[in-house]
């Protein structure tokens, strides 16, 4: 088919002003299947639950075909989340409390369309999640940026960026942050600052926009209570998915919080009930802890996945590299000494059949040239291995020949 004639002037500013518009949809898997793929956090194909999704699918056909095919929302999932989330978390839900969406990338969207004026301010963590960004630019909002280590989000340089803003003039609607196996670092939020964070929060009347992409895939230890969990106040908005423990291919994620706010974002969208074909098959899937048990058999093999990275950084990265041990998730965070670039070792990377995502991709700011974030979930657990030592002998290379 031809491309259309129609001048660019004609498309919405918003859109034009988004790069991320003009990549293709849908490129990123068969791109990573030709490579040893570090780049993108997807989920492993070889854990995908084909069969009992294709029984799941049988038994709905036989059983709930009218609801599940009709214009509707998919209760059952709905039920599902709150009897989860009450046996998980300890909390009571309404289904008011709870918005079934296209993925949790629909809801970050439908807040930022709940929240966002151009120009207000959202704070997000330095490192952040990269489709985080580009769904708040598309909203026009200014973002600011907050440091995060080992334990998560800096809470006492939040509380100063929020006073900062404030002294300013500028409206500063929420706080976003991935407290769990974080993308892109892998870290987890603490207990301590988890609290420090709804004290800051509440002190300076900003929301909080939780997002909890990686929720149940823990390696080891223990993860602390959401902050939504925590929260007694009502300021906590929470995001959640099925894309990384069932399918992502079947869009589905939720939005809970109290039931004016969520009320309010269910208003604003377009499709009515969302996916109650795939809402209905995920929670003939999940029901009765089979949810639970395959998210238990992923944290095994990512454990290993995992595992095997760590082992090929030990052996191959040279002196001065650094990364983290992360307990769950999908991603390893690489400093590699400073003055080296990732952007431009990357493509040396591609032509020796290795790819990762340069760290400035996940700062708001694009700041983090000698940054790295490696996703150990796409990849074969034996290709990892060799993935490692391309890797550990092109950055070699480039240390060698900036010496
Ligand atoms: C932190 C985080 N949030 C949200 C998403 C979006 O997930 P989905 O829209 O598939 O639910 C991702 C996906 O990579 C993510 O890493």
């Amino acid at each position: 088919m031809t491309d259309t004639t129609i001048k660019q002037a004609s498309f919405a500013s918003s859109l034009l002003a988004n790069r991320a518009a003009q990549l293709k949809a849908g490129a990123a898997p068969a791109a990573a299947r030709d490579m040893i793929a570090f780049t993108y956090g997807l989920p492993a194909e070889e854990s995908f639950p084909a069969k009992e999704i294709a029984e799941a699918t049988a038994w709905v056909m036989q059983h709930q075909a009218a609801s599940a095919l009709q214009y509707n929302s998919p209760e059952p999932l709905s039920e599902f989340l709150i009897d989860y989330i009450r046996k998980e978390q300890g909390i009571e839900l309404a289904t008011q409390n709870l918005l079934v969406t296209a993925g949790s990338g629909q809801a970050l969207s439908l807040v930022c369309r709940l929240l966002i004026d151009k120009g207000d301010y959202i704070v997000v963590e330095a490192p952040t999640f990269l489709g985080a960004v580009t769904t708040f630019r598309k909203a026009e909002a200014e973002i600011v940026e907050v440091p995060l280590d080992e334990n998560g989000m800096d809470i006492d340089a939040l509380d100063k960026t929020l006073t900062d803003l404030r002294t300013q003039g500028k409206s500063v609607k929420f706080i976003y942050t991935i407290p769990t196996f974080q993308n892109p670092t892998g870290v987890t939020m603490s207990l301590e600052r988890r609290k420090h964070l709804l004290e800051v929060a509440e002190r300076h009347q900003v929301l909080v926009l939780e997002d909890d992409a990686y929720h149940g895939l823990l390696f080891e230890g223990e993860v602390p209570p959401w902050l939504w969990t925590l929260d007694d106040k009502g300021i906590v908005l929470h995001c959640g998915t099925f894309s990384k423990t069932l399918a992502a291919g079947m869009r589905l994620g939720w939005l809970g919080g109290s039931a004016d706010l969520v009320s309010r974002t269910a208003g604003l969208k377009d499709e009515g009930g969302t996916n109650p074909f795939a809402g209905y098959i995920a929670a003939k899937f999940a029901e009765n802890g089979r949810l639970e048990r395959h998210t238990n058999e992923l944290s095994n093999l990512y454990r290993r996945k995992r595992d095997r990275m760590l082992s090929g950084l030990e052996r191959y990265m040279p002196d001065g590299a650094r990364w983290n041990i992360p307990h769950g998730g999908f991603f390893i965070w690489v400093e590699l000494p400073e003055g080296l670039d990732t952007v431009k070792m990357l493509s040396k990377a591609v032509k020796s059949g290795v790819n990762y995502l340069p760290g400035t991709a996940c700062f708001a700011s694009g700041k983090g040239n000698n940054t790295l974030r490696l996703a150990f979930s796409f990849v074969k657990l034996d290709q990892i291995e060799q993935g490692m030592r391309i890797l550990g002998e092109i950055i070699r290379e480039e240390m060698e020949s900036d010496a």
